[in-house]
């Protein structure tokens, strides 16, 4: 396997020609789309695609609408967890967030269009065509599955739900399962797809993502109290203004570092059925634990 930034590389070309090109009355809303989709998020979950992809023996290449199609999603529900309705944020990859720029209106439906974009050119003639129909619907199941009302947004839904509230352990893990492991699950298991991957190694794509999307929430949530929103790019102390239940308002810093070493070191271990080499993606799980922003 190649080094992350070869695949990063792909990515951000690729996202950029997926965009509306060309002159339109709708002129607003496609500059919303890309302020938000190309200004530097650290792009793990089409990573993520592109590498188990790669992992099965296909090119990583083939993967791109599928692993640009997530970004895309991961992209919309950013902007929308941003919105004064959701956690009211005003800063976002380092810039100020989509709506403080283009208005509530256009940053609402800017999100919509990315989410109808993704699966435009997941179905698509090109995509469609280099990975035969059956994985392409297949890869495109998956991801709506995982994007919808009991995947991402059923996760944002009790995020909400649980705000003012000391919540149960049990509801943080399935909030965290829903709101950021679902979508992490959705790159590991599309790349697997586009490989043709069999059903063994799909459950173990599904364990890693499992374990590497609690524990990159359970970061999240740790570096909303340690960091600086100069080195992550959005504010911090959100989740303490919101009132939210997280990990970390319920069991303490120390606590969560442990946990996040506990599933690191589980997801690593997920990764012995697969018989090509897989250190990137252990490494990959490693610098997660470790991340700064
Ligand atoms: C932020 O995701 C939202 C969560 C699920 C925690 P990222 O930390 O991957 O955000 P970007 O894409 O790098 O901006
Ligand atoms: C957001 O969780 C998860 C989704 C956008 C689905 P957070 O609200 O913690 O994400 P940040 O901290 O704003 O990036
Ligand atoms: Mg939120
Ligand atoms: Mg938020
Ligand atoms: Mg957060």
């Amino acid at each position: 396997m190649r080094d992350t930034k070869y695949y990063q590389d792909l990515i951000e070309t690729a996202l950029k020609n997926y965009l509306p090109q060309g002159e339109y009355r709708e002129k607003s809303l496609i500059d919303s789309m890309e302020y938000s989709l190309m200004c530097g998020g650290k792009r793990i979950r089409p990573l993520l695609t592109l590498m188990f992809c790669e992992l099965c023996g296909e090119d990583a290449k083939i993967a791109l609408p599928y692993a640009c199609a997530l970004e895309m999603i991961h992209t919309y529900s950013l902007i929308h967890d941003d919105l004064p309705c959701m956690d009211d944020d005003d800063y976002r990859r380092g810039k100020p967030s989509n709506h403080k720029v283009f208005g509530e209106d256009i940053a609402t439906l800017s999100g919509d269009a990315l989410q109808s974009l993704a699966f435009e050119i997941m179905l698509s003639e090109s995509a469609v065509e280099a990975v035969s129909a059956d994985r392409a619907v297949k890869a495109a199941y998956t991801l709506s599955k995982y994007c919808g009302a009991l995947g991402m947004v059923g996760g944002q839904v009790i995020d909400i739900e649980s705000e003012g509230k000391s919540a149960e352990l049990e509801v943080l893990q399935e909030m965290d399962e829903k709101k950021t492991a679902a979508l992490i699950k959705a790159g590991c298991e599309m790349g697997c797809i586009i490989g043709s991957a069999d059903e063994k190694k799909i459950k173990a794509a599904r364990e890693y993502a499992h374990c590497i999307g609690i524990a990159f929430q359970i970061m999240d949530d740790i570096l909303d109290v340690t960091s600086t929103s100069e080195e992550l790019g959005k504010p911090v102390g959100s989740d303490s203004d919101n009132e939210k239940s997280t990990y970390v308002s319920l069991l303490g810093i120390e606590k969560c570092k442990e946990l996040v070493d506990e599933l690191t070191d589980k997801a690593i271990k997920s990764l012995s059925v697969f018989d090509n080499d897989t250190q990137s993606l252990s490494d990959l799980a490693l610098s997660l634990a470790n991340r700064k922003n």
